[in-house]
């Protein structure tokens, strides 16, 4: 199912960043299915598949790349990262829990898709975003793009076991039951 995650056996060298931006492309092919789908079942499939993925892809985020470039990067783009983040588990968790038959449902995915396209183009901007910011900076992008794999290779296998539980906010403090 998550195919992202090649075989775990595959020890090649990753670049952080081309590990994230391949997160970042197979999301926004989801959701371009999940839009061109008109079963109800399929569509459900889907947007549990994008909220998994972007739980594990947050969470490998949080822990590991957004902490190495602290002190690196711009002080404000990881701040905000840190918001938009939490910001979008408000409707992964939501969605995670509902079906395509809902009310609103097509309506939170589709604001899960545009917040994750602004989030990712702050990551993604040429010159002034995150990864570029990070590129200029004196980090080891290959050891952290190890270090990323191998906890996302943990996340899957979770993910595949016994699933994730809800995401948690990391820096918003009262929007969450
Ligand atoms: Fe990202
Ligand atoms: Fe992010």
């Amino acid at each position: 199912m998550f195919d992202i995650i090649e075989d775990p056996s595959d020890t090649a060298m990753v670049d952080a960043i081309a590990l994230l931006k391949s997160d970042h492309r197979k999301t926004e092919d989801l959701f371009v299915q999940y839009e061109t789908s008109d079963d109800e079942d399929e569509k459900t499939a889907l947007a549990h598949q994008i909220c998994t993925e972007l739980k594990i892809h947050t969470l490998i985020e949080e822990e590991i790349f957004y902490p190495a470039l602290e002190g690196k990067i711009k002080d404000d783009t990881l701040e905000e990262a840190f918001v938009e983040h939490d910001g979008a588990k408000v409707l992964i968790n939501d969605i995670e829990a509902g079906t395509a038959a809902d009310e609103y449902y097509d309506a939170k995915v589709k604001v899960l898709s545009e917040e994750v396209k602004h989030h990712v183009k702050e990551e993604e901007m040429p010159d002034v975003g995150m990864f570029a910011q990070a590129r200029a900076a004196e980090i080891d992008l290959m050891a952290l793009g190890a270090e990323l794999k191998a906890r996302k290779l943990e996340l899957v296998a979770q993910a595949d076991n016994e699933g994730l539980p809800p995401a948690k906010p990391t820096v918003v403090t009262t929007a969450f039951a």
